[in-house]
């Protein structure tokens, strides 16, 4: 089926590593243009060059700190002047530290996990919306996560990712009449593919032992339905399709979930 992205102009922020990546690399074999837009501008600049030999119709690097005020509006301009506008905004930069509530007592890390989650998404969606309004239509997709809806070592994360799910309703609700559908992809455990560098702006540097042991890992695979691992691109499909004004042209304010059946919501 065609999806209709060939040529769609979409802006895939934190899609220097992992999960972005793959959500980019998705939209290029599509024939889209796909603006990445990172922190880290060396992943960013290397996955641009990967989507122009996936197929991209254009491919383009933004390096910027998406907490740091106007940076929305800078995204905004930078596809706007170079396309014309936008099609698809996927909200995907993230950041998280696990660790138990009661000790994640640190103003600084709710300030980063806020800053980087919810303040960043609201800033590019509310730049977004401009243009989107002024075509009549667009496609905004959040990347949410297991945790928005409760579990252990995640409670300052979990909640930036539910207000995603809240803020994405709001958006179907207030922009459907102006051609704009709003979704959230919710994907389970997805770590990265070893074949893959991630910077060090990415919450795998650490390695992947420092944000789950295997054990956690081993248990995370067991309780999901299908008990196989999420990869970046199961995710990269869910947003193509989400965003396709072909494939899901009714589908607004929902939630997709994309981990095995790790969560039902
Ligand atoms: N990997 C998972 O298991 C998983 C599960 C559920 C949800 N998610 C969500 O999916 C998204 C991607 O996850 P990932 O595993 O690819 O993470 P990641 O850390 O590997 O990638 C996130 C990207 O965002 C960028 N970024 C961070 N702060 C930024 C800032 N201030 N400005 C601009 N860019 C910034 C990073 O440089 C990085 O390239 C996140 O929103 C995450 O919360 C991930």
């Amino acid at each position: 089926m065609d999806l209709g992205h060939a040529g769609a102009r979409v802006v895939v922020t934190g899609g220097g590593a992992n999960i972005g990546r793959g959500i980019a690399h998705c939209f290029a074999g599509e024939g889209a243009r796909v603006l990445v837009v990172d922190v880290d501008g060396d992943g960013a600049g290397a996955v641009a060059t990967e989507l122009r030999e996936l197929g991209a119709a254009d491919a383009d690097a933004l390096a910027i700190d998406l907490t740091a005020d106007g940076a929305g509006t800078a995204v905004t301009e930078r596809a706007v002047d170079a396309w014309g506008g936008i099609d698809v905004l996927v909200n995907n930069a993230g950041w998280s530290e696990p660790g138990w509530f009661a000790e994640q007592t640190d103003r600084a890390l709710w300030e980063k996990t806020i800053g980087v989650n919810l303040f960043a998404a609201i800033d590019c969606t509310q730049a977004a919306l401009g243009p989107m309004r002024e075509a009549g239509r667009g496609s905004v997709v959040f990347l949410s996560s297991d945790s928005a809806f409760g579990a252990i070592r995640q409670g300052i994360y979990g909640s930036t990712k539910a207000g995603l799910i809240s803020l994405a309703r709001t958006i179907a609700r207030e922009h459907g009449r102006h051609g704009i559908r709003s979704n959230v992809v919710a994907p389970g455990l997805v770590l990265p593919p070893e074949d893959a560098t991630v910077g060090a702006s990415s919450v795998w540097a650490r390695g992947a032992d420092a944000m789950f042991t295997r054990e956690q890992v081993d248990s995370v695979l067991r309780t999901q339905a299908l008990r196989r691992p999420t990869t970046p691109t199961d995710v990269g499909n869910a947003v193509l399709w989400v965003s396709s004004e072909i494939a899901a042209r009714q589908v607004t304010g929902q939630v997709v979930a994309v981990g095995g059946g790790s969560s039902m919501p």
